[in-house]
């Protein structure tokens, strides 16, 4: 391989699990003397991690290709040229239609696949990649990492086999595959030493993940993981996203109530309120289950933070359906969730349902669920203020002088304070609350500390 330097830029569309494929790919192209850069226009190697989770999402890729070939196309010949390729789901969902639909991609990789990507480089292999080789590519990449900052990401499950009639996923990240829990070990004690305080454990489906225990032949599930997890000294924060009501065993609730180190804030979607959207999603439970679910969690953490998704204007849906999810808003109470309007992706059953729902529909509903979820956001944001709570300072904050870390429930928080104090847990008297942050005061010790 190459040693002379080159430079890649990297761009990241979709979830977290892209955002760690990104930083896995940005440490796979380092021996092959890539160093991260901020700008296609500097980059010898521009790589798009895509999505394909809405049609908005996957369509953005082909307006930034079209913005990529200018600027390959504008290279002098004294210049290095500009190779292109295309990773993640959208390289996973259409393949080598991808080339055929922008020829100035030059590598294309699917989310199983990316380890290939130095051999591509060197011409050693196919330019294009989209078979489903997880164990090949977490073992390519073990060993890999060097980590920035106090919280990182840890993907310990990949795929899933749930199939909802709207979802992509299942076809661009395959079935449901989960890491040994030796690997999973190994991989945040390595953070830890780096100076890692927080994990969160990634997964499309994250509480399916499944294990053998090491001597006794029983398996673990997320619950267990999470208990070995919290026994690694310096560990002060796991989180773990998302979850599917479908998994969320007793096991794992009760480390809700067990695990000091486990933070109280839960993101199960549950994307409609209705028992007759919820069949027509094939999400395999019903309003009912998922409200005895989130009773057992408050039983356990009575302090726990939820966190959704919504989809509006599946196929079918009446107004009736739509106020019954208004109705399980209101019931249940959310810290934050996301919402969207339902994208018809091509291949999956629901793209099939005649009875689509008009776009003003959509964005009617949208709009007023939208309303509903940000009073929650602001109320809850709101009822935190007065409190002392302990926070992860991350990063320096927009301001002069200022920090910015996570709450146990997950907010930006806001201090004046030391550089110095980046990557500590302190604690912080909150004064403000806003719709996406909270700010406060430093405690007193934290000041006298540092
Ligand atoms: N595995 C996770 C979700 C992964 S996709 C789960 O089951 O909860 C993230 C979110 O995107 C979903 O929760 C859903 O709300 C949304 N989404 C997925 N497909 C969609 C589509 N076709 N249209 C609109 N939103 C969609
Ligand atoms: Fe998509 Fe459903 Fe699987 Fe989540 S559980 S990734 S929404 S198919
Ligand atoms: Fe998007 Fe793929 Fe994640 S479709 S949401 S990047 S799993």
């Amino acid at each position: 391989m190459s040693s002379s330097k080159k430079r890649v830029y990297i761009k990241t569309f979709g979830c977290q699990m892209n955002v760690y494929d990104s930083a896995q790919m940005a440490n796979l192209l380092k021996p092959a003397g890539y160093d991260e850069v901020a700008s296609a226009e500097e980059a010898d190697l521009v790589v798009l991690n895509t999505c394909h989770i809405r049609e908005k999402a996957a369509e953005k890729v082909y307006s930034d290709l079209g913005r990529l070939r200018q600027i390959k196309e504008a290279r002098g010949k004294n210049e290095a040229p500009m190779q292109i390729a295309v990773a993640g789901c959208v390289a996973q969902a259409e393949g080598a239609e991808i080339k055929r639909r922008a020829p100035v991609v030059d590598f294309v990789v699917g989310p199983q696949s990316y380890q290939r990507l130095p051999q591509m480089l060197a011409g050693e292999e196919e330019t294009l990649a989209t078979d489903f080789a997880v164990d090949e590519k977490f073992e390519r990449l073990a060993q890999k990492r060097a980590q920035q900052g106090p919280a990182a990401f840890v993907t310990v499950q990949e795929g899933c086999d749930k199939f909802c009639a709207f979802c992509v996923v299942p076809y661009t990240r395959g079935a449901e595959h989960s890491r040994t829990a030796e690997e999973i070990i190994a991989e945040v004690r390595a953070l830890v030493r780096q100076g890692v305080r927080e994990v969160t454990l990634l997964g499309q489906n994250v509480n399916a993940w499944t294990s053998s225990g090491p001597d006794d032949g029983n398996s673990w599930g997320l619950g267990e993981l999470i208990c070995h997890l919290a026994q690694i000294d310096g560990l002060a924060r796991i989180r773990y996203t998302t979850s599917h009501p479908r998994d969320m065993d007793d096991r794992l609730i009760a480390a809700h109530g067990e695990i000091d180190i486990l933070m109280p804030y839960l993101h199960l979607p549950v994307q409609s309120g209705s028992d007759r959207i919820l069949k027509a999603m094939n999400r395999g439970h019903d309003m009912d289950d998922y409200k005895r679910i989130i009773a057992k969690i408050r039983t356990a953490r009575p302090d726990i933070a939820l966190s959704g998704d919504f989809i509006v204007g599946f196929p079918g849906e009446t107004d009736a359906d739509f106020e019954a999810t208004m109705q399980a808003v209101r019931d249940i109470g959310y810290a934050s969730a996301y919402s969207f309007k339902y994208s018809r992706r091509p291949g999956t059953p629901g793209a099939k349902i005649k009875d689509q729902v008009p776009e003003e529909v959509k964005i009617d509903r949208l709009a007023i669920l939208q309303d509903l979820l940000v009073e929650q956001q602001i109320d809850f944001n709101a009822s935190l203020a007065g409190r002392t709570l302990p926070v992860l300072f991350e990063k320096h904050g927009r301001n002069e002088g200022q920090i910015c870390g996570r709450s146990p429930y997950l907010q930006s928080v806001f201090v004046q304070g030391p550089a110095s104090l980046i990557g500590s847990i302190q604690n912080v008297d909150i004064t403000g609350a806003g719709r996406n942050a909270l700010s406060g005061n430093l405690c007193q010790e934290a000041v006298s500390s540092a």
